[in-house]
């Protein structure tokens, strides 16, 4: 009647797709990256090891590992220019957004890591972007905060050069690197890693599957990971906790609103598409909250309103029915803030962490020569109808 038309099932690409990357499991609470447990690579693994595995299918060996690190060491250095573009934005300009653009950018510096077909042409591109986007990351903090933008320490680890570029107030001092908060970042990190065809991940594959370039892909994918439905989540979590504070740590009128059909606030960090009973990331970051803030020696009064809270929404018929639970976001923010991280920044730092999982898609779907990505739509609007002149309207 209005035109609706019923899909092919054998139409390709019309959103879902297959993957041999990411495998959850919503009800049981089960992630795994390549058939290994997320516990066990967050407790086990560093961050490089589990981007490798990833994107390549194994664990890497000693040999392997080495020369990934060498590969990507190697392409730390971020074109002088870039920082042109970046003096650009105006200093209120979100970090999210000046992260995707750079991310763009980094095309116009290095053309030939656009058509790449070849695995060998698509390494290059992978190592070029592993290696400058934590550089990019650092650099929109640096923005924020007026201060000058270093390249990677090319003798740390990945995770401790991120967090000096990030924080170091001088070029001429040592940055004095707290393992706490290395550890505790190469877990978030891990975490972040992937998770199958999330909104952010199924952008970089349509937008990569029309071969625009990696570098465009993952573009597309900070963009929509800004947003605080999603990799947003874990800024706006905090901003919540905050304004309860604020408002004398009450957390039962912040549950009555998230219920309350006509307001449209949600309560940030809880739900998920996927997991309809927990998120197993929500529960290590949990744990790791309280390991982190202990060592550190942060008392932070949001950690005790985020556990009422949770305690609260759990005990909630409401929530109870819709089977909503704490996601990755609930928790994340209360490490990072620990961790000194600007709240701005917390979805940069998402970022940095599925870079891997955003690489390892794009480049499943380049490899199995995927087609263009066109899902279809169901039409519901109007019929055919004739053109009525001006006069007759
Ligand atoms: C991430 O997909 C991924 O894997 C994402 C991610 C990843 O690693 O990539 O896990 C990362 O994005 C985690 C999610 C972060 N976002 C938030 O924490 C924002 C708050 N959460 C919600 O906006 C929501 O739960 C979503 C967006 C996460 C999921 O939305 P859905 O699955 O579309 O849920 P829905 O809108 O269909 O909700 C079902 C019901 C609705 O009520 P009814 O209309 O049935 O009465 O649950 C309600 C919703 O109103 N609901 C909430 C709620 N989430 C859902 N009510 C209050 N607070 C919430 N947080």
């Amino acid at each position: 009647q209005s035109g609706a038309i019923t899909l092919d099932p054998g139409y390709k690409n019309t959103g879902s797709c297959e993957s041999a990357i990411t495998f959850l499991d919503g009800e049981e609470g089960i992630l795994r990256y390549r058939g290994y447990s997320i516990e066990e690579l967050a407790e086990k693994a560093d961050f490089l090891e589990v981007a490798y595995l990833l994107i390549f299918g194994e664990l890497p060996n000693e040999a392997q590992l080495q020369k990934f690190n060498t590969d990507i060491l190697d392409q730390s250095i971020v074109n002088e220019d870039m920082k042109t573009v970046l003096k650009g934005f105006p200093e209120t300009a979100h970090p999210m957004g000046v992260l995707s653009s750079l991310t763009s950018a980094l095309t116009a510096f290095n053309p030939k890591s656009v058509n790449v077909d070849s695995e060998e042409d698509m390494y290059k591109a992978i190592v070029k972007i592993l290696a400058k986007f934590p550089v990019l990351a650092a650099w929109t903090l640096r923005k924020k905060n007026n201060q000058a933008f270093y390249n990677k320490d090319t003798n740390l680890g990945y995770v401790e050069s991120l967090l000096k570029m990030m924080f170091q107030q001088d070029a001429n001092k040592t940055y004095k690197l707290n393992k706490t908060v290395v550890n505790a970042l190469d877990k978030l990190l891990i975490l972040h890693a992937d998770h199958e065809q999330n909104c952010s991940t199924s952008t970089v594959r349509i937008v990569g599957s029309s071969h625009a370039g990696l570098f465009a892909s993952i573009s597309a994918g900070v963009s929509a990971l800004w947003g605080p439905l999603h990799g947003g989540a874990n800024q706006a979590v905090i901003e919540m906790l905050e304004e309860i504070k604020a408002d004398g740590g009450d957390t039962s009128k912040f549950i009555a609103k998230a219920k309350d059909k006509d307001d449209p606030f949600r309560l940030m960090g809880f739900g998920h598409r996927v997991y309809k009973n927990f998120d197993p990331r929500a529960k290590i970051i949990k744990k790791a909250a309280d390991e982190v803030l202990g060592q550190l020696g942060v008392d932070d009064p949001i950690l005790e309103i985020a556990k009422g809270l949770e305690k609260a929404a759990l005990e909630d018929q409401y929530f109870i029915d819709r089977k909503l639970y704490p996601n990755v976001d609930f928790y994340s923010g209360i490490i990072y803030r620990a961790m000194g991280i600007p709240t701005e920044m917390f979805t940069v730092m998402f970022a940095v962490g599925r870079l891997p999982g955003w690489i390892a898609q794009w480049r499943e779907m380049r490899l199995r020569k995927e087609p263009i990505g066109r899902p279809r739509q169901v039409y519901i609007g109007e019929t055919h109808r004739k053109f009525k002149s001006l006069e007759n309207r």
